[in-house]
């Protein structure tokens, strides 16, 4: 199979980054951010190594990469799918081996993380924060008969991809093979796969997982069935998945194609794919598309110079649900055009502002194991619309960011007016502002909140580690 870049917009890695006590000056939230190497003219100012960043060298003398390390360290820096992501400047990068050596870093910081709570109560004021990077959890073993295939937290999908297509098998996997596996799966995931075998998450077998109190605990249905269920969605807030075992099929080749078309048949192709949501939805299988078909995605994209440079890795995302309405549709499509004269006023160079709608059917989500979405009760067809956005410079972040959010809260607006709006949020497109645990519905939030203080009493995940989405916990302050 191939997992072949259908189109640059996709999921930030929200698992890799655990860090703990995040400067204020560095970090920049999840969204947001110009592409710009990571500034590692630092490495000559370098942050001083924190207590913790010793204690972490003196346990893993192997696995610990300060920003003098230059090269390894700036590797690491560089992995991140989102460029601002890259920006966050640690006092040091641990990269295990082993969960042994996960886990020996996990039980350091939380101990830090209870001294510095009890201490200041402000653990943002200590400086230095510190980045786990699982890249060398990347291992791709499928079973002897091919049904199951252990994949590394760290691993991206094209290593998936590689190993599998050898081997004439498929995982439910991620449409972008430079994508990380652990953040795709853990925030859902859409696959090619989704229409037959629904989320990338409804096809996890078993987790391997490193709690915040250092042990290493496997979730899957005969073990802990609550923090197994609470993983497949529940992104970043109970633990380090190190290792995914996931659901494997035989899969040969697969089929994919473009169709570009001028602006001014943007009305047929908006139509067109209303249409082609509605037939996938309607429950008469003889006029059902056969359900190893997906798509279509309906992209547009304004590209403010088709100049020279092409600026890659610098995203934000922002998304909302609607249904399949043709009112809804067009009004996000409306919203889309309405933004473009003040992007273009501003002349944000290396613009490229793009607006994707695709299908996504709530049948889709309950297919495999269950999850905690709340999609359980309807089969009304929706439609996720998203907002894919590069530009070149830091001045234009803001504005960009505005005009982002100001756009999906017209399309909200304008849904919400009609009564045809949805509370699910697809969490591995939401900007920072968004909140997509309340899109799964009360019931389901209050479960993730459970589960996570459950598993991490003390809660690390919840203000220990900056980066992905929390659970908004509010009563347990250690
Ligand atoms: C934090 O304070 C509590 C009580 O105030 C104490 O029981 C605990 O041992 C302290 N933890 C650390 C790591 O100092
Ligand atoms: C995974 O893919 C990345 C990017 O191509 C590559 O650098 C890395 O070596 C691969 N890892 C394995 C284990 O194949
Ligand atoms: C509401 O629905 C009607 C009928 O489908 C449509 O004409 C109208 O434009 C919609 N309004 C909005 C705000 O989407």
């Amino acid at each position: 199979m191939t997992f072949q870049s259908l189109s640059a917009y996709t999921t930030i890695i929200l698992l890799l980054i655990i860090s703990i006590y995040l400067i204020r000056h560095f970090w920049l939230g999840l969204g947001l951010k110009v592409a710009k190497k990571p500034d590692l003219a630092l490495a000559s100012h370098p942050p001083k190594p924190s207590m913790i960043s010793k204690s972490l060298a003196s346990a893993l003398p192997d696995s610990v990469i300060f920003p003098r390390g230059a090269a390894s360290f700036e590797q690491s820096m560089n992995s991140y799918w989102a460029q601002q992501e890259c920006e966050v400047i640690p006092a040091c990068v641990v990269r295990p081996r082993t969960v042994q050596e996960l886990s020996t870093a996990v039980t350091l910081l939380k101990r830090e993380y209870a001294e510095s709570s009890n201490n200041s109560g402000d653990k943002l004021a200590i400086k230095g924060g510190v980045v786990i990077d699982l890249s060398l959890f990347c291992e791709v073993t499928p079973s002897e008969d091919g049904s199951s295939v252990i994949i590394g937290g760290g691993a991206k999908w094209m290593n998936v991809s590689k190993v599998l297509d050898e081997r004439g098998l498929a995982v439910a996997g991620g449409r972008n093979s430079a994508v990380g596996v652990g953040g795709l799966t853990l925030g859902g995931g859409v696959s090619f796969f989704s229409p037959r075998i629904g989320l990338v998450c409804s096809n996890i077998i078993s987790y391997e997982v490193v709690l915040a109190s250092g042990s290493v605990t496997t979730a899957s249905a005969s073990e802990n069935p609550d923090l197994w269920r609470a993983l497949k969605g529940g992104s970043n807030n109970f633990g380090i998945v190190t290792r995914f075992t996931a659901r494997g099929s035989p899969s040969t080749r697969i089929w994919s194609g473009f169709l570009y078309m001028p602006s001014f048949q943007s009305s047929k192709v908006l139509a067109d794919f209303h249409e082609s949501v509605e037939r996938a939805s309607l429950g008469d299988a003889s006029t059902k598309p056969d359900n190893h078909a997906t798509g279509p995605l309906a992209c547009f994209s304004y590209i403010q110079a088709l100049g020279l440079k092409i600026v890659s890795v610098n995203l934000v995302f922002a998304t909302t649900t609607i249904t399949n309405d043709p009112a809804n549709i067009a009004a996000a499509h409306a919203a889309y055009c309405d933004a473009i004269s003040p992007l273009r006023r501003v002349k944000a160079q290396g613009l490229v502002w793009t607006l994707v709608l695709q299908p996504f059917l709530q049948e889709w989500v309950r297919l495999g194991y269950a999850n905690p979405m709340g999609l359980e009760d309807s089969n009304d067809p929706l439609v996720i619309v998203s907002f894919t956005v590069n530009w070149d410079e830091s001045r234009n972040d803001e504005f960009v960011k505005a005009t982002t959010r100001h756009t999906i809260e017209q399309i909200e607006a304008a849904a919400a007016a009609n009564g045809t709006g949805h509370r699910f949020r697809y969490l591995n497109y939401c900007a920072e502002w968004q909140k997509p645990f309340e899109g799964y519905g009360k019931e389901n939030w209050e479960f993730l909140q459970e589960v996570s203080r459950r598993y991490d009493p003390e809660g690390l995940s919840q203000r220990g580690c900056v980066g992905g989405f929390k659970l908004d916990l509010v009563d347990s302050e250690p």
